[in-house]
Parts: C-alpha cells; sequence; structure tokens
C-alpha cells in the first residue's frame, strides 16, 4: 500500500495531543524555541522523555546530546504561545519574557508543567530524529490547570 503524506497526517491526527514548546539555547547562547506536539515520556526511572525533531526546522542543529533543552507544556490559555513558537524566524523571542533554572535555557512561565532536560541520544527517524532527554528537574501545575488539546489539526479544549 502506498501511504499518501496527506492522508497519514488526517490518520496520526486521530490521536489527541498535548502542545509544547520545546526550548534550548543556540552556540551564541540565543534563546531557541519551537512548538511540538510529538512529545511523550519513556522511561520512568531515569525518567526520560523523548521528541521528535523534523530535520528541516531551523533550530535542528541547537540539539545535541549532552545538551539542555526543556519541555514546556502549555497550558489552555497559552494558544498564543503555540503559534508564535510554530513559525521560524528572528523574532520569535522578541517581547517574550521566560525564566531560567539551572541550564539557562528558556522555562516558559504560566505553562502546565515543565521539564529541564538534557540530551541522551538522538536516533533517526525518517525526515524527523527521536531526541532522548534524561530529566533533570520539573514542576507542574495544579489539577485545575487545563491543556491545550490538539486534535484532527485543529486546538480544542477538555472540561473537567
Ligand atoms: C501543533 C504543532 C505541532 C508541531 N509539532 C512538531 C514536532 O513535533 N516536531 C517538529 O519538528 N516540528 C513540529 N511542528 C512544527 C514547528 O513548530 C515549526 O516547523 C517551527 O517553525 C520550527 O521552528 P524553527 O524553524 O524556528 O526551528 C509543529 C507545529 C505545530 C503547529
Amino acid at each position: 500500500m502506498t501511504i499518501d503524506p496527506r492522508e497519514f497526517r488526517n490518520t496520526v491526527g486521530c490521536f489527541a495531543t498535548g502542545i509544547t514548546v520545546i526550548t534550548t539555547l543556540d552556540v551564541d547562547g540565543a534563546p531557541i524555541g519551537l512548538t511540538a506536539n510529538s512529545f511523550t515520556s519513556v522511561s520512568l526511572e531515569p525518567a526520560m522523555i523523548l521528541f521528535c525533531l523534523d530535520r528541516k526546522v531551523a533550530s535542528f542543529d541547537s540539539f545535541a546530546v549532552g545538551k539542555a533543552f526543556a519541555i514546556n507544556i502549555l497550558a489552555v490559555d497559552q494558544i498564543d504561545v503555540s503559534n508564535r513558537f510554530a513559525k521560524s524566524g528572528p523574532d520569535k523571542w522578541q517581547g517574550f519574557n521566560f525564566d531560567t533554572w539551572d541550564s539557562g535555557v528558556p522555562i516558559i512561565p504560566g505553562c502546565l508543567a515543565n521539564l529541564e532536560c538534557r540530551g541522551d541520544s538522538i536516533i533517526d527517524g525518517g525526515d524527523h530524529v527521536i531526541v532522548i532527554g534524561e530529566v533533570e528537574r520539573m514542576t507542574a501545575a495544579n489539577e485545575d490547570t487545563k491543556p491545550i488539546l490538539y486534535y484532527r489539526g485543529g486546538y480544542k479544549e477538555i472540561s473537567f
């Protein structure tokens, strides 16, 4: 069977995810960030996570084994943040405040959760690579905070 890329996107889009912004620093120490929904946990002990990184994104070279990055899991009122970091360009960080923890990578305030990680391995995955990181520090908001849901190519809300 030949798999049509558009049809494949529509099919995997049936799997609802949250939205993250993945942040790091470039070689000059400037902040880097991109929106990603391919995040998932991998291992509990040690605590490891992964995300899939498109080989074509501008920030591709900023992720490496041994380098720090952060997963910022967006809350329902951060759709503007998702849209901001889903675009390429130098002005992504203009007027955008962030915190830092131990490694200096951007930690986005107001998120549902933040995880500071260290690159463990990078595995080939077709037109993407799979970036695996070990979690070094994390925080999560209280249980009333709602996520952004991404489903079938659009932002949704869950009610609870
Ligand atoms: C909902 C959503 C999910 C995305 N998930 C990913 C992802 O998992 N991996 C990825 O590499 N790009 C993903 N992207 C695309 C990047 O955010 C986009 O290519 C961005 O412009 C990359 O920034 P850069 O070119 O500055 O690195 C996603 C975009 C959206 C809107």
